[in-house]
């Protein structure tokens, strides 16, 4: 019965080629993503800078902020909140560990971008 939820979930990398204070460019379907490292802790954003588009994964990443590589914007690697500027904030997915295999849920996004939004509003 929950089978359409549990597919929701995709296989990206593991903690052994993601390791602490690391990232990692990966793309499910049409949708690029850059996952994090953080202490132990992954965290998953769409990989493109909120000013003006770049990809995210061609910054830096000191295990805490990433830094867009176009202008220098910064972004807490955990939650994704704008450091600079404050009112910037990374498109985040959801995320988890099983195993050492990371899994990212892009649902929201390929939802949206079908113009679906509607059908997971229904209660
Ligand atoms: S595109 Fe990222 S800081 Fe400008």
């Amino acid at each position: 019965v929950s089978g359409e939820a549990a597919d929701r979930w995709v296989a990206v990398t593991t903690l052994d080629d993601l390791w602490e204070g690391e990232k990692q460019a990966v793309v499910i379907g049409r949708v690029e993503v850059v996952v994090l490292n953080c202490d132990g802790e992954v965290f998953a954003y769409e990989d493109r800078c909120p000013h003006l588009g770049s990809r995210l994964s061609e910054g830096r990443f000191d295990g805490a902020i990433l830094t867009c590589a176009a202008h220098e914007w910064t972004f807490e690697g955990r939650g994704g909140g704008g450091v600079n500027p404050a009112g910037a904030c990374l498109r985040r997915f959801a995320s988890k560990v099983e195993d050492d295999v990371v899994y990212v849920d892009v649902s929201a996004i390929v939802t949206e971008r079908r113009g679906m939004t509607g059908v997971t509003g229904t209660q």
